[in-house]
């Protein structure tokens, strides 16, 4: 007998699912059994409102496929957008399980052009754009939990290599992907208690957002597997929002290609008490000693 689909009865969240990672990460899901809410507002690649429809094309794709799914194009950015995609999956199913932020778009620029509206509008889809879903997911299942009701509630969150690392001219997206793991790690403390487990991913993987970046890859596989297809990175995202992921959070991994990489974070290498207040020349010398010791970092993407 075959095992059951991973997500059987679990109804999905997914933004900016009209295509790339989102699309690929919701017709995984409804391939496991789960109703998916797939969201989409349809923009250009530097965020520029699009004439199409995305996320209404997904959904067709996963019903055509037997599947069940709901299209939703409103903006992740603000209360109403996010509101009314929590409200919808609710409304459609009754019920909301797992939340996967992924929406953004990109506005790169080396730092000395990088102008406030780029930055804002990077840092305002990302951070703003993971926050707002989330605040209004998890009061959602704050109330289930105080009703006797705790969930099995699950959040997977898209930050990047470029906040895990840093990445030359994406100081905007670089800072707002490390914001997001930030927010990652909070989330996962405040809202264990209710049922709810919060983990981020930094996926790599061929989409319009990538297409120069992985221009070398983009050949056609020659073993059969085509290792930046964006369809490799959601099988984690599946199991990290399913109920079989129990007790995994606050945890972030890379996945690329048949890749998974546990990410560890900032933790305190070596270090020195004078047990009195340095001069400064005091204390860098005692910093350079340090430093001597201490791991080289990962190098910053592009540098
Ligand atoms: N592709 C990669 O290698 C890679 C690497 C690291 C991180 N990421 C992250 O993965 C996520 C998906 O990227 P992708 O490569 O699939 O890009 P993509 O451009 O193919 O897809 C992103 C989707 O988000 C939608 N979107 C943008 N703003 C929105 C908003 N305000 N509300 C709702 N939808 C919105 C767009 O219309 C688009 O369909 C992004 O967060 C990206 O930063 C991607």
């Amino acid at each position: 007998m075959s095992a059951p689909p991973l997500c059987e009865g679990r109804v999905v969240i997914v933004t900016g699912a009209g295509r790339g990672l989102g699309r690929a990460h919701a017709l995984a899901y409804a391939a496991e059994g789960a109703r998916v809410v797939v969201n989409d507002l349809g923009v250009g690649l530097d965020g520029t409102p699009g004439p199409d429809s995305p996320a209404r094309r997904v959904a067709d794709e996963i019903r055509a496929a037997g599947g069940d799914a709901v299209a939703h194009g409103g903006d992740i950015a603000t209360t109403e957008g996010a509101a009314s995609l929590v409200r919808t999956a609710l409304e459609t199913y009754g019920r909301l399980d797992t939340l996967v932020n992924n929406a953004g778009f990109l506005r790169d620029r080396m730092l000395v052009n990088l102008d406030e509206d780029d930055w804002d509008a990077v840092v305002r889809v990302h951070l703003k754009g993971h926050f707002l879903p989330l605040r209004h997911a998890a009061a959602h299942w704050r109330a289930e939990a105080k009703a006797g009701r705790t969930p099995a509630a699950r959040v997977v969150n898209t930050s990047s290599g470029a906040g895990l690392s840093g990445s030359v001219g994406q100081g905007n997206y670089s800072a707002a992907k490390a914001g997001i793991v930030g927010l990652t790690l909070v989330a996962a403390a405040e809202l264990g208690r209710y049922g709810v487990q919060v983990n981020a991913i930094a996926p790599a993987a061929r989409t319009r957002m990538t297409e120069e970046t992985f221009a070398r890859t983009m050949a056609a596989p020659t073993d059969g597997f085509d290792a930046m297809a964006p369809e490799n990175v959601s099988p984690l995202v599946v199991w990290l929002g399913s109920s079989a992921s129990a007790g995994v959070t606050g945890r972030v991994f890379e996945a690329e290609g048949g890749r998974i990489t546990v990410m560890e974070g900032w933790r305190p290498g070596p270090s020195t008490d004078g047990g009195a207040r340095w001069s400064p020349a005091e204390a860098g010398d005692a910093t350079r000693k340090l430093l001597a010791d201490a791991e080289v970092p990962r190098a910053v993407y592009g540098a």
